[in-house]
């Protein structure tokens, strides 16, 4: 480049010195040194600088040759074919045999049938499910909220435990998709942190954590670095080639001829004592495992069991996890803070010494409510025993009266909010303290605003606590419905996001562009997002389920207010409402500021009609509404209630004119009089069984 002057050629040199040493930082590192509107300013430089002086760009080392090297939008979302399940807990033995109870009456075993269980350790890392096309690795995906995660193929390449392409003896299958877990070893751990911490960098709290850390990088050769580790434990689609497994150990060992590692040690045991014996041989020998794992999983063995069993909510009815007691550490209560949540409860929590409990450092416990510091007498400044057990907070089990200072008074609890002042009031017969400020309240304000955009309900990325806070502190959002207009309020701002520290055009753009998609929901993750008290994931679905679209259930709500009307009854007839939920769904609808906000959302937001799992669409129960009564010989009722909503029926607990059909087993009582004089389709066992089997 003769012709270029020395000044600028230095210039160019000195500027993709920079964007390479920053891109190290933000990417590999994880400690980006300069904010993203810095670093656009120097992209931006060069490029001009480049523009003018078209032949730097043959430099071959020039940034701009590798724009799009690590996906600025972050991970591409990819929805799973078949949704990727939680568990069930047990904690103790008496869960552990209920949880077999349970399954026997669901199959409506006789005491002859035995339930053998595969145990199997539960280590705690990252799942992850591997798509496998004609035998060849195309996708990783975490798991995400269930039904969608993340694309990390390219993060998972270099993790030995997982297969590129997989060993058969004859064709490999269409699809196979294997799920399981990505861990780290207990060493590799140690060593990667001490390697870390050498770096003056940021180390992980525990073996978890390090692992989806790791898988988690934007750039997959500092994933590559990481010591990961797979092993797998079920399948998700399985095309044709796969073969049909009689019992969860045969799956086992196919994933094991394969090509994979399943967890181990494993066993099948026959019933409850088998379990448990079996529990405590692990626990013995948990110190000296390679990895941390916090529990073991039983699943029932018999695959034609385990698709009569089903799921409940989020978790299969076939297996369960029996977790390992929780570790326990004394440490001191440095302060007692009151919390307010988004319905307004008021939380106390601990401040504590900071101590490490199997491995995780804790610095907070929750204290529940105040009848509960009072029952325990927990002071500021006290010795507590506190607790851990997996993901959920430490608690304080105990406190050490031997230790307590002298001159230490008990706790007061505040009688007002103390985020707005409103005077806080507890209801008969509830435990919690409950702030009556409403919308003026910041904290509640904010805590909905939490669960508006959360993982289950809108899933908007990139929108935490923190950043709400600010957006409400400077008056950008103060309700749900605001957060449409955000892009609006910031291009009109005198000091927009673009400038703030830590913020560039381009992570603008991305959050933006994740609250746009946003905008549609259906139904019964829209309602779920509304965060009315009791009405969960599982609640929100069925009140989708039952009104089908949004303006049916507004309206179905607002005539339900007339408590002795048919609306009403309607309402109490869904499965799992009772009058109390009935209660804060109504009175959620009698306030007018509700109403306005809801009003709000509708003008920005389209909700999408609820639509039933696919397989039900066509079926002959879909959109009915179906009411069991008597006791069936061949299934539970509640197999039998299972099974109709899974075709996509409403199941009522009462007849009324708009019970389509009615399924009566033996000595079946007043609610087949009633249906027959309603004139309401009677089925018999048989009829039904014969319904549910062409599905
Ligand atoms: S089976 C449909 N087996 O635990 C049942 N899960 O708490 C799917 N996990 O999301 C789970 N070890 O990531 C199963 N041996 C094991 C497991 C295991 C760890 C994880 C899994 C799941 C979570 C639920």
């Amino acid at each position: 480049m003769p012709d270029i002057e020395n000044n600028i050629k230095d210039k160019h040199k000195d500027l993709c010195a920079q964007i390479r040493h920053h891109d190290r930082k933000y990417h590999q590192e994880d400690a980006p040194e300069i904010s993203d509107a810095a670093y656009d300013a120097l992209r931006r430089e060069l490029e001009a600088l480049e523009d003018a002086h078209p032949e730097l760009r043959e430099t071959p080392d020039s940034p701009s040759r590798s724009v799009g090297a690590a996906p600025a939008q972050g991970f591409v979302k990819v929805r799973h074919a078949v949704p990727m399940l939680s568990l069930a807990n047990a904690m103790t033995a008496e869960d552990v045999q209920d949880f077999l109870a349970r399954v026997r009456r669901f199959l409506s075993l006789s005491d002859e049938d035995g339930v053998d269980v595969l145990a199997e350790p539960k280590i705690d890392g990252l799942s992850c499910s591997l798509r496998y096309e004609n035998g060849r690795l195309v996708m990783a995906a975490t798991r995400g909220d269930g039904a969608e995660g993340e694309d990390i193929t390219r993060n998972v390449q270099a993790i030995d435990d997982i297969p590129k392409t997989l060993a058969f003896e004859g064709d490999a299958p269409e699809v196979l998709e294997v799920r399981g877990e990505i861990y780290m070893r207990r060493d590799d751990f140690g060593a990667l942190n001490a390697r870390l911490e050498a770096a003056g960098k940021k180390i992980f709290a525990n073996p978890r954590n390090a692992a989806a850390g790791s898988v988690r990088q934007l750039d997959p050769s500092v994933s590559a670095e990481r010591p990961l580790r797979f092993f797998a434990y079920a399948t998700g689609e399985a095309g044709d080639g796969v073969p049909t497994f009689s019992t969860q150990k045969d799956l086992r060992d196919y994933l094991g001829a394969c090509g994979f590692i399943v967890s181990a040690p494993a066993r099948l045991c026959a019933d409850a004592d088998a379990l448990l014996l079996f529990h405590e041989d692990i626990l013995a020998a948990r110190p000296d495992l390679p990895f941390d794992i916090d529990g073991l999983v039983y699943k029932v063995n018999r695959r034609d069991w385990q698709a009569r069993l089903g799921f409940v909510a989020r978790a299969p009815r076939w297996a369960i996890a029996h977790k390992f007691p929780a570790e326990r550490a004394v440490t001191t209560i440095r302060e007692i803070r009151v919390q307010v949540g988004r319905t307004g409860t008021l939380t106390p929590v601990a401040e504590l010494e900071p101590i490490t409990v199997g491995g995780v450092v804790v610095s907070r416990a929750t204290l529940h409510n105040e009848d509960e510091i009072a029952r325990k007498d927990i002071r500021v400044g006290d010795h507590v025993e506190i607790q851990r057990a997996g993901d959920v907070i430490p608690q304080v089990v105990a406190v050490l009266p031997e230790h307590r200072p002298a001159d230490s008074v008990p706790f007061d609890f505040p009688q007002a909010c103390p985020e707005c002042g409103s005077i806080a009031i507890r209801e008969a017969g509830e435990a919690a303290r409950r702030c009556t400020g409403g919308l003026i309240c910041p904290a509640q304000a904010l805590e909905r605003l939490k669960h508006f955009v959360s993982r289950n309900a809108l899933n908007v990325d990139g929108l935490g606590e923190r950043l709400l806070a600010r957006f409400m502190a400077k008056g950008w959002v103060s309700s749900p419905a605001d957060l449409f207009d955000l892009p609006q309020v910031n291009a009109g701002a005198a000091e927009p996001l673009e400038t703030w520290d830590g913020w560039g055009a381009q992570s603008v753009r991305n959050l933006f562009a994740a609250i746009e998609a946003a905008r549609e929901q259906p139904l019964d993750r829209f309602i779920y997002a509304l965060g009315i008290r009791q009405v969960g994931q599982a609640t929100a679905r069925r009140l989708a389920a039952a009104c089908l679209t949004l303006g049916n259930w507004r309206d179905a709500m607002a005539r339900a207010q007339d408590r002795d009307g048919e609306a009403y009854a309607d309402l109490l007839a869904i499965e799992d409402i009772g009058p109390g939920v009935a209660d804060d769904l109504l009175g959620f609808f009698a306030e007018a500021h509700n109403l306005a906000v809801l009003d709000a959302l509708c003008a920005r937001m389209t909700i999408t009609d609820y639509a039933p799992p696919s397989r039900a669409a066509d079926s002959p129960l879909s959109g009915k509404t179906v009411v069991f009564t008597g006791t069936l010989s061949t299934m539970s009722r509640d197999e039998a209630k299972t099974r109709a909503e899974a075709m996509g029926a409403k199941i009522s607990g009462s007849v009324s004119k708009k019970t389509d059909y009615i399924v009566a087993g033996a000595d079946a009582g007043s609610k087949l009089e009633k249906a027959k004089t309603l004139g309401i389709t009677v089925l018999s066992e048989q009829n039904w069984l014969d319904m549910v089997s062409k599905n």
